[in-house]
């Protein structure tokens, strides 16, 4: 069994996990590379959780039309309360159903954190396929995910798994959030390497791909100080030199 996102506990604990390094080295990246795509405007977010994405992203643009996505009615309940906004369209969903969403009608589509909460290889290959089916041709899919390569690592907010120990493709692995004052929030996740993202996005027919694994030593100095600013940062852990996360860039093959 992986986490468990419908009980409200988990749910509640992750919308308090200060998720500085997430934004830093995931979700700044993901912006960066959205502004530099021509004429956006639909946005899927599979997986939004307490929508802390969906919310910034909305931020930057008044015509991005963001539709956020969620099977844990918790979370899309804490994201509607908590993170509303104009343009974003919280919906939940079941069984990674999209058929509400059009063919060839976005024109990109993130997903942050959701694979690596996935069981099994063919459930992955299907919600693959079915964001290729709603992404326009040349639309882009940006997935953001831990680093299967930083296993052990202490960085500033969380561990990814054991210290030492060595996990297959599949395995079970576990996440441990630092929350501020409380034990720390442990996500049971599931290890899929880096090979693997790639053979998903392959075989879905995507094409252009590319990884990219931030760290701050990799960030522009100006960037740096405007982090260290804005999360109040006296002092780095491992993502200095080690990237906490992975970034899977893909196009869908024009038709
Ligand atoms: C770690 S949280 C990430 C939330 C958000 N993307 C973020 O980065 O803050 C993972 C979320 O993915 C959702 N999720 C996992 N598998 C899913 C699936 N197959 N379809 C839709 N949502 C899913 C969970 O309910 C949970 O809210």
């Amino acid at each position: 069994m992986g986490t468990s996102w419908k009980s409200s506990d988990v749910t509640e604990k992750f919308n308090d996990y200060n998720d500085m390094l997430e934004d830093i080295l995931g979700f700044q990246v993901l912006f960066d590379e959205i502004k530099e795509s021509s004429q956006v405007h639909h946005i899927l977010d599979y997986g939004c959780g307490p929508g802390k994405v969906a919310e910034r992203l909305a931020g930057l643009n008044e015509n991005y039309q963001i539709v956020a996505v969620d099977e844990s009615k918790s979370m899309v309940d804490i994201a509607k309360n908590d993170r509303h906004k104009e343009n974003i369209d919280y919906r939940l969903i079941t069984n990674d159903n999209l058929s509400f969403l059009e063919d060839n009608s976005m024109d990109i589509v993130i997903i942050c954190f959701v694979i690596i909460n996935i069981s099994s290889e063919e459930r992955i290959r299907n919600v693959i396929k079915e964001i290729y089916r709603v992404l326009k041709p040349s639309g882009k899919l940006l997935i953001l995910d831990s680093n299967p390569n930083a296993i052990g690592y202490e960085f500033s907010t969380f561990r990814n798994g054991v210290k030492g120990k060595t996990y297959k493709n599949g395995d079970k692995k576990q996440q441990f959030l630092h929350i501020l004052n409380r034990p720390d929030l442990v996500l049971d996740d599931y290890y899929w390497t880096r090979e693997f993202y790639m053979s998903v996005l392959e075989e879905a027919r995507f094409s252009e791909i590319g990884t990219c694994e931030p760290t701050i030593e990799t960030l522009t100095a100006r960037k740096v100080e405007q982090a260290k600013q804005k999360y109040n940062v006296t002092k780095w852990g491992d993502e200095k030199g080690q990237a906490p996360f992975i970034i899977f860039k893909a196009k869908k093959t024009d038709i």
